[in-house]
């Protein structure tokens, strides 16, 4: 047993209702008594909730990341979860769990992950956030600009524990490969990378040399699971979730929050095959009903008091946000009005996990050469 705490997000749509706009509460209620047999005993604390029709599990441990009681424990919740979700016919119900056997780790088996294993500060404040109808390229802007860009967080600018910025591990998802890069030095070439988001994923950000943490805690973690790359065909997007930390050497929690006061566009609104703006959200609104979105992202913060999650408080439930939900609802509408055409519709390479290939086939044998 570590003496190091453990946060452990683990999310999965096991069934929507109606169609892909919410948990059913029922749901919540499962995963609940799950997690209350198990406090006290594999985990310290925790939090369900939802984001749109994606069940979250927030869990305090000591196992560590990738422990395998941890994760059975999130499997077999979703399991139960699942078979009220079949007596209910809730939609797409299982949708997440790709697999009949747990196999020791949740990864690849449906379920997106986002943990840390850290020492628990004197003060310890996580930002933990919740998307839907989206994927882990979301998180990619505004992490950036939670830890590296200075017109966000003036604490990299005048906070003597920040100036030397973070690291950051970037994946590249289709090649399942990764790098380390050190931000201010190589911001530019990092964008060169991130902005390009369906393929290049902020996994992770550490601290660096100068600043008060240990160089090998995480101070953020983005969940990257690929659905159609376990699945091989779409099944209902990736919807991320990521965990932050704040405050002392760290982005201040209101610098963590502030990349929302902007709806960047992402992808995988109404059939995982849209862009469209990422409303940020109170828990109570996130539901995803118009075009099945907009795009939706909650944030729930917490103290840690030795594993106890103190909260939480719902953070986007601040009229500070209006203007970004404004500005998200208004470019919904302008969106919208392009109907089936790009760039509301994903391009075609981003479109080959849906259904339009079949469509496309069909036609295949009607082309005539163009003399
Ligand atoms: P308080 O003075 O309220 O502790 O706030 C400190 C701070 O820097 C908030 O951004
Ligand atoms: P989810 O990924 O949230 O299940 O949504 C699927 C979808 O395509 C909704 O239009
Ligand atoms: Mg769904
Ligand atoms: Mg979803």
């Amino acid at each position: 047993m570590s003496e190091k705490i453990t946060v452990s997000i683990i999310k999965a749509d096991v069934g929507g209702w109606p169609g892909h706009a919410l948990v059913h509460p029922e749901l919540k209620i499962i995963a609940r008594n799950e997690l209350e047999k198990a406090k006290g005993k594999d985990i310290i604390d925790y939090y369900v909730t939802n984001c749109g029709d994606d069940l979250e599990l927030v869990m305090t441990h000591r196992k560590g990341v990738d422990d395998e009681e941890i994760h059975a424990l999130a499997w077999n919740t979703f399991l139960k979860a699942t078979e009220k979700a079949k007596e209910l016919k809730l939609y797409g119900a299982g949708q997440d769990l790709l697999s009949d056997a747990f196999s020791g780790n949740i990864k690849g088996m449906g379920p997106g992950v986002a943990e840390m294993e850290f020492t628990e500060r004197k003060a310890e404040p996580i930002v933990t956030f919740f998307m839907d109808k989206t994927e882990p390229g979301a998180f990619n802007l505004p992490i950036y600009k939670m830890f590296a860009d200075p017109f966000n967080t003036i604490g990299l600018v005048i906070d003597p524990s920040a100036i030397q910025g973070y690291r950051f591990e970037v994946w590249d998802i289709q090649e399942h490969k990764k790098v380390m890069m050190d931000c201010p030095e190589e911001m530019y070439s990092m964008l060169a990378l991130i902005g390009a988001k369906s393929r290049y994923v902020i996994k992770r950000v550490y601290p660096r040399e100068g600043g008060k943490l240990p160089l090998d805690e995480p101070v953020a973690a983005i969940s990257t699971e690929k659905l159609y790359e376990i699945a091989g065909e779409y099944v209902g997007k990736d919807d991320p979730v990521a965990l932050v930390r704040a405050q002392s050497g760290l982005p201040a929690l209101g610098e963590v929050l502030e990349p929302f006061s902007f709806p960047h566009l992402v992808s995988g609104w109404m059939r995982g095959s849209h862009n469209g703006p990422l409303m940020p959200v109170s828990q109570c609104n996130a539901k995803c009903t118009r075009f099945d979105g907009p795009p939706r992202v909650v944030a729930l913060g917490f103290q840690l008091a030795n594993g106890r999650l103190v909260g939480p408080v719902d953070l986007f439930d601040d009229p500070g946000f209006d203007n970004s939900r404004q500005m998200a609802k208004d470019t919904a509408d302008y969106m919208r009005r392009h109907g089936p055409f790009e760039p509301h519709r994903l391009p075609l390479a981003d479109m080959e996990y849906t259904t339009l290939p079949k469509v496309l086939s069909k036609l295949k044998g009607r082309f005539e050469k163009i003399e």
